[in-house]
């Protein structure tokens, strides 16, 4: 039986026209469509698609997709990606998989987003999920310190015994805030923190 993140995922492929440029987030969810998709241009879909990650692309790569840099594109018309979590209003929480700052970059160029998620990614208040900040290495114990002193219980990311590093070569610094009142400010005041690169 098919579970939730595929039926979100195939779902999704209705609004793949042939022809069009297609952004690929990155994560679970994205794998299905990613497979899907490649079924379909066998079949003789023809569609150019932009990356939000070395994973996606090398998966895509691997299944016959015709991938480009989002450089090589004037604009994409859709892209689908997945979510960690999504209030009433869609404000999301993404960077579950670190892939954050590529996917933030490819949504603001495209002309449409579709987030694939399962039931389990609605809640009434973001927050339960850790709120992804990717930051510049070399700042990263600074930005730590005031994240604490702000109460927002900053963790960072582990590979193994290593900070984890994105496709960017930056770490990744989760909040566990629980609940977050005001996403859009939250956001704001982050984002002005001298090294930080993106907020998830
Ligand atoms: C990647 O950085 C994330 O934003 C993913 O899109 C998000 O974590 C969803 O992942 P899953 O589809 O694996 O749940």
């Amino acid at each position: 039986m098919m579970n939730e993140k595929q039926l979100a995922a195939e779902k999704s492929i209705d609004y793949i026209k042939d022809g069009i440029t297609l952004g690929l987030g990155t994560g679970s969810t994205v794998f299905f469509l990613v497979n899907k998709l490649a079924e379909l241009v066998k079949h003789g879909l023809d569609v150019k698609c932009v990356s939000t990650s070395y994973q996606t692309s090398e998966l895509a790569k691997n299944l016959g997709i015709n991938t480009m840099q989002l450089n090589e594109v004037d604009y994409i018309d859709l892209t689908i990606d997945g979510a960690d979590e999504v209030d009433r209003k869609l404000n999301g929480i993404k960077g579950g998989g670190g892939a954050l700052l590529f996917e933030k970059i490819v949504a603001t160029e495209s002309k449409k987003v579709i987030w694939i998620v399962d039931s389990s990614k609605f809640v009434k208040k973001l927050g339960r999920f850790p709120l992804p900040v990717e930051v510049i290495p070399l700042a990263a114990n600074h930005i730590i310190k005031r994240f604490k002193e702000s109460g927002y219980n900053p963790i960072i990311r582990m590979n193994e015994s290593k900070n984890y590093l994105t496709d960017s070569g930056n770490e990744i610094i989760d909040l566990h805030l629980h609940e977050i009142e005001d996403s859009i400010k939250l956001e704001q005041d982050i984002k002005l923190i001298p090294g930080v690169v993106e907020v998830g």
